[in-house]
């Protein structure tokens, strides 16, 4: 396990940088409930549902007040197409755009820079029914919507996040079945998908850039999700051909789709969701999150959280990588880790952001990290039994209490102080 933090400012050993962006992020399905979309009828493996989830529907001026509490000057969220287009090319909902815009305008006041999400794992009934981003015709659907609501948005978004992990969201709705419409070894589809999200980020950008008041501040940018794949063993040639084809696969065909070429000018940031590896034993993936026995990872010697292994060193490998390849701003969209365990938590987040400030202070231009997440919430397939929490919600109660973790504490320390 590596140290934590090198100096990144003499006189000032463990400062972040002035204006550095501490946030939180959470995504629509997951924490606001009540919610018409293809997750609505989803059963996870826990036997949980996102139907009412964290109520944030409800309760989002609540979790801003914790988010004072925890001092964060940032948040990233979502905004849920299908609250807002019954139809393609309908007219946006008042109410509902009212209530986010009221959730926004809280979070200003508050000293609380939103960064939004256009699209996170979700799409209205009616895009699915034509099958979803497979269809190219959801491109000028999805531009309509978005042009709509930058124009209604009035100037009030500086931070724009098109697409989270498109890379996550095809592999598991396309290849492995995980999400719906839970398609499995759907190569073609996946391509597509990736495909048509591409242009529709190339669109959508200029339509933020150009049409949004103030869109000459914008900052546009997806979030890709980065895994390292490795073979467990370095000679196993089929383990790292596995390696290589998830490499290939979900990190540089992705990545080429979204920024190569003429699709470099698309993005002015790149957003990392960055967690950890994946390594392959005997074409297993060995991580908790594709259900290899914890016993096993442990006999391994692997650290994991919840999900998947953990890999801090990383971290600094792929920012200079990114930085190199693109020469842009780059903010840490999400990274969290899921345990009952908070020690291991904050040894996870204190790990992390020891790498991260070792590779601001060699010159990675890092201008925010958003830890994932706000909420205990609704994991996807896994449901609730993944804790990533900085607060906790008793779901067993019906009115939902929010109860701040040691996590919270520890992070809002950082935030405030600025510095590790
Ligand atoms: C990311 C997703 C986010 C959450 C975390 C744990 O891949 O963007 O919604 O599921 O993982």
């Amino acid at each position: 396990m590596e140290t934590i933090a090198t100096p990144s400012q003499p006189g000032n050993p463990r400062k972040f940088p002035e204006s550095f962006l501490w946030g939180t992020a959470t995504a629509t399905t997951q924490i606001e409930g009540h919610i018409q979309n293809e997750w609505t009828d989803f059963v996870a493996t826990d036997g949980g549902t996102c139907r009412i989830a964290c109520d944030s529907y409800h309760r989002y001026s609540e979790d801003i007040d914790w988010m004072g509490r925890l001092g964060v000057n940032s948040y990233r969220f979502g905004i849920e197409w299908s609250r807002l287009q019954h139809a393609p090319f309908a007219p946006l909902n008042r109410n509902e755009l009212e209530r986010y815009i009221d959730q926004i305008d809280r979070l200003r006041a508050a000293g609380i820079k939103p960064m939004l999400v256009l699209h996170h794992f979700s799409n209205p009934h009616w895009v699915n029914a034509v099958g979803g981003w497979t269809n190219s015709k959801t491109i000028a659907a999805f531009l309509d919507y978005v042009r709509k609501l930058v124009k209604a948005l009035e100037g009030r978004i500086e931070l724009w996040n098109t697409f989270n992990e498109p890379d996550t969201y095809a592999c598991l709705a396309y290849l492995l079945g995980g999400f719906p419409p839970c398609n499995k070894w759907k190569l073609h589809r996946f391509r597509k998908v990736i495909g048509h999200m591409a242009r529709a980020h190339q669109q959508a950008s200029r339509i933020i850039r150009t049409e949004s008041v103030g869109g000459e501040r914008a900052q546009v940018g997806i979030a890709k999700n980065w895994t390292f794949f490795h073979a467990y063993k370095r000679f196993s040639p089929w383990d790292r051909l596995t390696a290589a084809a998830c490499h290939y696969t979900f990190n540089k065909f992705v990545l080429d789709a979204f920024m190569g070429e003429s699709r470099r000018h698309a993005s002015t940031f790149i957003g990392l969701n960055y967690y950890g590896r994946v390594r392959f034993h005997h074409f297993s993936a060995m991580i908790p999150a594709s259900g290899a026995p914890v016993k096993r990872l442990k006999d391994f010697g692997f650290v994991c959280d919840d999900m998947v292994e953990r890999y801090p060193e990383g971290l600094g490998e792929i920012l200079t990588y990114l930085q190199r390849k693109f020469r842009l701003p780059i903010y840490i969209t999400e990274h969290g880790a899921a345990s009952e365990d908070e020690t291991f938590r904050e040894r996870d987040l204190l790990n992390n952001l020891g790498a991260l400030q070792r590779a601001i202070a060699q010159g990675v231009d890092v201008r925010g990290f958003y830890y994932w997440s706000l909420l205990d919430n609704f994991e996807w397939q896994f449901g609730y039994s993944k804790k990533f929490g900085l607060l906790s919600v008793d779901f067993k109660d019906p009115r939902l209490p929010r109860t701040m973790k040691p996590l919270g504490e520890a992070y809002s320390k950082i935030c405030r102080a600025n510095a590790l």
